[in-house]
């Protein structure tokens, strides 16, 4: 099933990429069986006798613990944030990550905020340490990611929500019940499937909308959809609302989760929020097959999947006086979790990460424009 592979591969990265080799807290057991093989080593060359080396044995390889420094070089749209702990947090070790430009000189990456660059932020001017990767780092759409073409051969790493990135994050991933190696963070949410009598919601469908601009596609769509439905409206361009838009969504059956502009990978937190407060997405954003790489193929609601807006307007109606099908959209639940990288920390850890992992080697970022559009 297209579903389960595109989804797993999401959960082996982040699995890979958080624990390379094994549990953490299993890491201390190695320095100590290497320690007892040493020993056994120097006893049976004592003894005369011809102990086994194993060179290849992953206690002979030294671990790469030194430590990494990651210069932010501005915080992302001139708000500050805090840099939390990599090992605590991600447990990812050895990262310094400071947002002091007088640690250049000595900083084996730079994280460099696209926006930022174009919004009047120079990039250094000092000259490049030959080790030294600069990252390009954007969550914004290629619609609203001017200027691509001025940085064309300039950074040695990406770090964005698109997959093929060198440093990959989307804004959300699922995470199976079944994996037991990932130690769940903080901000993890635990999906359910809701019980027969949970199923009706009091209220239709919810939109958040705070950017509404008449040229984007969500507008039109909306437009026309609440000639058929009735459909809430919150943020800047509705009414008023305070605390979580989880919290918000609650008490909803549907959520539109549409996208500002449309674009391969970029699916954003409005999936997340529907998601974790139980309510069936509405997608409008890259295509369907895009959304399976993250969600089970029953778990949103494409736009696309109907030929007039009408039609879906006439099924999310059928859906509330037929709860069979309301729960086959829903009972994938019960098996997952959801994460929600955290703005930035993890972003600066996952970066740290792949620093070490590319140490010695030439990375030339050449096709930005092209590759991130494309
Ligand atoms: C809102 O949308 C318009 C049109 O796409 C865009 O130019 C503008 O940058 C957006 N504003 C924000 C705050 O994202
Ligand atoms: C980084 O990119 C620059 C510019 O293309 C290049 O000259 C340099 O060799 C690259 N450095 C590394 C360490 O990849």
């Amino acid at each position: 099933m297209g579903f389960s592979i595109h989804h797993c591969s999401w959960v082996r990265y982040r699995v890979r990429r958080t624990f390379p080799c094994f549990h953490p807290r299993q890491r201390y057991i190695f320095p100590s069986l290497a320690v007892l093989c040493v020993m056994g080593f120097v006893a049976m060359s004592l003894l005369d006798m011809e102990g086994p080396i194993d060179l290849n044995s992953r206690s002979q390889i030294p671990e790469d613990n030194s430590v990494v420094t990651i210069l932010l070089w501005s915080h992302p749209f001139g708000r500050y944030s805090k840099f939390g702990d990599c090992l605590e947090h991600y447990q990812i070790r050895g990262c310094r990550i400071t947002d002091d430009r007088r640690a250049y000189g000595e900083a084996d990456a730079v994280i460099v905020h696209h926006r930022d660059i174009i919004t009047g932020t120079a990039l250094p001017q000092e000259l490049r340490p030959a080790a030294q990767k600069w990252i390009w780092m954007n969550y914004e759409s290629p619609t609203h990611s001017p200027g691509l073409e001025l940085f064309e051969g300039i950074f040695n790493l990406t770090l964005t929500y698109r997959r093929g990135s060198d440093i990959f994050l989307p804004y959300g991933f699922l995470i199976p019940n079944t994996l037991r190696s990932g130690i769940p963070y903080n901000s993890d949410q635990y999906l359910r499937t809701p019980a027969p009598h949970e199923l009706i919601r009091p209220r239709l469908l919810a939109w958040v909308v705070s950017n509404w601009s008449e040229s984007h596609a969500r507008v039109v769509f909306y437009k026309q959809l609440q000639r058929f439905l009735r459909v809430d409206v919150y943020g800047r361009a509705g009414q008023a609302f305070f605390g979580d838009v989880v919290d918000l969504v609650r008490d909803y059956q549907f959520y539109l989760a549409l996208e500002n502009s449309q674009h391969t990978d970029y699916i954003t937190e409005k999936l997340w929020s529907s998601i974790e407060a139980g309510a069936i997405p509405v997608v409008l954003g890259p295509s369907r097959e895009n959304y399976e790489r993250l969600l089970p193929p029953e778990a949103f609601i494409h736009v696309d999947d109907f030929a007039t807006v009408r039609e879906l307007a006439q099924y999310l109606l059928m859906l509330r006086r037929r709860p069979d099908l309301l729960m086959s959209h829903l009972s994938w639940r019960g098996g997952y979790r959801t994460h929600r990288p955290t703005f930035w920390t993890e972003h600066y850890c996952k970066a740290c990460e792949v620093v070490r992992r590319t140490r010695g080697r030439t990375n030339v970022v050449k096709d930005l424009a092209h590759w991130f559009k494309s």
